[in-house]
């Protein structure tokens, strides 16, 4: 969530319940451009659950290959749950451990500011105000000098094939009661905001808290769902995931072919 605009809204020094913490981290890739558009399909359980027992059966007799220079001497199971292919949205469960939740949330704290924006043509502090309410502080892995960051951020790397050098800094949110991020692309659509030197390419957000209701995460539009219905965001329709905490979410904001892709719109639901 790349700010240019400063948001307006007032932060309250207290913590209060619920809140929700995100770690969201985004990746670039240069010299990409495009155009938009975007339902739900749940697989077969049982079918999925034998498949995964017989990889399982053959995880114990992984040998490794010699590797190159920069790659690495072990073998990784992380394990991962394809949530729809229109966005493409990886689930990881238990992608970071309470521990390292924790201390995030830690390092964050005494910098929380209000959230803000990329403002459109027309757009401006005063008609985007409540859009998006919640407070963050951006964070990078180098500032952290316990290397949990550096951990998690190595980790990502891994399960979006995304160099280290293509992420921003780590954004590090803070939902509290009424708090919400209505929606928005994470891709920048040179159409709205200009010609960009560099485009997004995918998302990946770290729960580092749990919630007892609301603040999912959404997408409204999987495979083409809700396009051409007014959309109301209160309905809470589409495709969602339920922040728990030290889960991983990975999103793309194009398509293969380096289009951005209108599906992936997401919306954290209020709290
Ligand atoms: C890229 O892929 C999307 C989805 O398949 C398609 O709608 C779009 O037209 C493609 N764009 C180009 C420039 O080929």
């Amino acid at each position: 969530m790349r700010g240019k605009g400063k948001g307006s809204w007032g932060l309250s020094s207290k913590l209060e319940f619920p809140t929700v913490f995100l770690l969201c981290s985004v990746f670039f890739l240069a010299g990409i451009f495009g155009t938009m558009i975007l339902s739900r399909d749940i697989r077969d359980q049982s079918r999925t659950r034998r498949l995964q027992e017989a990889f399982d059966e053959f995880s114990e007799d992984f040998t490794t290959m010699p590797h190159g220079e920069t790659g690495d001497s072990s073998i990784d199971t992380i394990p991962f749950q394809v949530l729809s292919w229109k966005p493409r949205a990886l689930y990881f469960p238990k992608f970071a451990t309470k521990e390292q939740c924790q201390h995030v949330i830690k390092i964050a704290q005494s910098s929380l500011v209000p959230s803000s924006l990329a403002f459109r043509e027309g757009e401006t502090k005063e008609n985007t105000k409540g859009i998006r309410t919640s407070s963050g502080t951006f964070v990078s892995a180098s500032e952290d000098k316990s290397g949990i960051l550096d951990l998690i951020e190595e980790k990502i790397a891994k399960v979006t094939m995304l160099p280290r050098t293509h992420g921003e800094a780590f954004n590090i949110l803070r939902y509290e009661i009424g708090q919400r991020y209505h929606s928005h692309f994470d891709a920048f659509n040179p159409a709205e905001y200009g010609p960009q030197k560099s485009q997004r390419v995918a998302s990946f957000l770290l729960y580092l808290s749990d919630v007892e209701g609301g603040g999912e995460t959404m997408f409204p539009f999987e495979n083409g769902l809700n396009v051409h219905s007014e959309y109301d965001y209160k309905k809470c329709v589409g495709l969602k995931v339920k922040p728990q905490l030290g889960d991983g979410l990975l999103f793309y904001s194009v398509y293969p072919n380096g289009t951005i892709d209108q599906i992936s719109d997401i919306l954290s639901l209020q709290l």
